[in-house]
């Protein structure tokens, strides 16, 4: 289950909407062109590609617990610094980075405040610190209709709606707890167009992230109930999925 799978699983479940995400992610940032940059929690390399577009590989270094993401993330970068950490330990000296980014990890990580503290250490002094969390808890995530329909079959479900960062506010209190200042929040935002309910429904069944997990749990009986509650709610074919994240950037 969840990130122990291979990337194009990934790609197809959640890259779809990330790589519109992360343009936007250094834009907030202001990452521009002589940046040396730190992608935390890389997965396959959404947000990676991104930086290596705007600064050049070896201004780039990325990081992820995930064994299979980070595999991947070399052979698509080869010449961006990819290691295999978590965000609470950073293998990296203090202020080695001028920004770093964190793209739908924050609520992923064991210790938050710790990630976000060691993210904060290795950025330089007046550096920034940046995330994005989908707004899993305002039910405005690109996994809504899924976590919505999931909930209606079975009202005790873990719907991601309690993990940190995906509520309103409560990204930026976390980056002050972490010790952040003049932090700054906004939203952002991505329109995915699917063409089919297959498409859309696929990759659900890959067993990636929570929601994959989930759907990989049930047995067939209630997995094809949750297929069609989904079919149900959502628009006829093609329809767009429109996703909120929050985001937050603090100075060090
Ligand atoms: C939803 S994916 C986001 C991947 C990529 N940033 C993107 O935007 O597509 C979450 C990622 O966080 C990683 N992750 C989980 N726990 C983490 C931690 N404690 N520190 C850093 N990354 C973590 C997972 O392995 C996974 O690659």
């Amino acid at each position: 289950m969840s990130f122990t799978v291979w990337a194009d699983e990934y790609d197809r479940f959640m890259g779809r909407y990330s790589t519109r995400l992360a343009p936007q992610l250094a834009d907030f940032a202001g990452v521009e062109a002589g940046h040396t940059v730190l992608d935390v929690g890389c997965g396959p390399g959404a947000l990676t590609g991104e930086l290596v577009r705007r600064l050049g590989p070896t201004a780039v270094s990325a990081v992820d617990p995930s064994e299979t993401f980070v595999a991947a993330a070399q052979e698509r970068y080869p010449e961006v610094d990819v290691r295999r950490a978590a965000a609470e330990d950073l293998p990296f000296a203090d202020e080695t980075f001028d920004v770093t980014l964190a793209q739908l990890v924050v609520h992923f990580m064991k210790d938050p405040i710790v990630g976000l503290g060691e993210m904060a250490r290795v950025t330089r002094k007046d550096g920034v610190v940046a995330a994005c969390v989908w707004d899993h808890g305002g039910g405005r995530g690109p996994l809504n209709v899924f976590w919505k329909a999931a909930r209606e079959l079975d009202p005790g479900v873990d719907d991601e709606s309690q993990l940190a960062g995906t509520r309103e506010g409560h990204l930026a209190q976390l980056f002050q707890e972490a010790g952040l200042r003049d932090i700054e929040q906004g939203v952002l935002s991505v329109g995915v167009e699917h063409p089919s309910f297959d498409e859309w429904w696929e990759p659900f069944t890959l067993g990636v992230g929570p929601a994959g997990g989930y759907t990989a749990g049930l047995d067939p009986q209630r997995q094809s109930e949750l297929r069609e509650l989904c079919r149900e709610m959502l628009p006829t074919a093609p329809f767009t999925v429109t996703a909120k994240a929050w985001t937050s950037r603090g100075i060090v």
